[in-house]
């Protein structure tokens, strides 16, 4: 049997000696195979003697174990593992790239277009105080419009002065904003919120919206609408019907809330108006010399217009078959 064993090997030397990579499967097939003779030789090792075991078990490892890296050899071709059918002629599998999310794409589009217009970036906290989320925006404790914000409040630290929650609406930003520069003020401010209310294909309980600011002197609607028209022509195309239906807000007089007609029935995308002059003052403005418009839209709703989605809620799922779509 040790014989044999040298039988093979010496016939293994010979074939690789004049092989090519290309004989690299056949050989090992031949030589190493299952039905090879030495898987046969070794497989009877189990059924023989003690003694016989050790050394011929030993003895066929080793033989074995040259006889794979000969065959080796014509697989790693340089030495460095290339495969023997390695073509460096064949296109190479592009690793799969990501892409930016589709609200956050929105996002982008629309703070590039109102910095064509000339607004600013304007940025507040996900977790506010009472203050500039309600109170300073005109909706104060026992005002009966903060049922309109179903509010996640934060649990207050013993002794604060406020009361923190997430916002409910960017508008906060306004106050803040307000509060540390003087008009004339052209901002933006695009953020997440965030409100306590049932989900359904419309409503997410986490949102984005995009707020608007303007305050100058003799500032009026059409100013209000021209730039409501221009964001929705940009956007979402200008064969897009819009119509500003009258509202309320505590912060805005007069009030309207702007819809798009989609699938057959109107989308609400966002509430707008004159800023309130309590608001004005409550920002340290002169309400007398400046008048201002607001607006807050929801992008989340301007992302299923764009796209033609039926249902917000895949938006925030991180599903990647669905997100890859945008
Ligand atoms: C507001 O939040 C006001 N702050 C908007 C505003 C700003 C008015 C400045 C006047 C001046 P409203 O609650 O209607 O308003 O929300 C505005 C928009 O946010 C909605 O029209 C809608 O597009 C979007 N939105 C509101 N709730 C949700 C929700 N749960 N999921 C997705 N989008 C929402």
């Amino acid at each position: 049997m040790e014989n044999q064993l040298k039988t093979i090997l010496a016939e293994v030397k010979k074939a690789v000696a004049k092989a090519t990579p290309a004989d690299y499967e056949t050989l090992r097939v031949e030589y190493l195979g299952r039905k090879a003779e030495l898987s046969q030789i070794l497989r009877q090792v189990k059924d023989m003697s003690d003694a016989e075991k050790k050394t011929l078990g030993r003895i066929g490892n080793e033989v074995k174990t040259e006889i794979t890296n000969l065959i080796e050899t014509l697989n790693s071709g340089t030495g460095q593992g290339i495969p023997a059918h390695f073509d460096p002629t064949l296109p190479g599998i592009a690793p799969e790239g990501g892409h930016l999310h589709p609200i956050t794409q929105m996002t982008e589009q629309l703070v590039e277009l109102f910095g064509t217009l000339g607004f600013s970036v304007a940025e507040g906290p996900e977790v506010e105080l009472e203050k500039f989320n309600f109170d300073l925006l005109n909706i104060p404790a026992d005002h009966p419009a903060r049922d309109e914000w179903d509010t996640f409040w934060i649990r207050n630290v013993d002794g604060a002065e406020d009361n923190i929650l997430l916002r409910t609406q960017t508008s906060p930003v306004q106050l803040r904003y307000m509060q540390d520069h003087k008009p004339p003020i052209r901002i933006i401010a695009p953020g997440r919120t965030f409100r306590y209310e049932a989900e359904d294909a419309t409503h997410s309980s986490t949102f984005n919206q995009l707020e608007c600011l303007l305050v100058d002197e003799n500032i009026s609607i059409s100013h209000l609408k021209a730039t409501l028209q221009i964001l929705v022509d940009s956007v979402l195309g200008s064969d897009t019907k819009i119509r500003l239906r009258p509202s309320f807000f505590p912060f805005t007089e007069p009030s309207f809330e702007l819809d798009a007609w989609s699938q057959g029935k109107w989308l609400e995308l966002g509430g707008a108006g004159m800023v309130h002059p309590q608001v004005l003052k409550n920002g340290g403005i002169d309400s007398h010399k400046y008048s201002g418009f607001a607006f807050g839209i929801g992008i989340d709703r301007l992302v299923l217009l764009k796209h033609g989605i039926t249902d917000i809620r895949p938006l925030l799922s991180g599903d990647l078959n669905f997100l890859k779509q945008f």
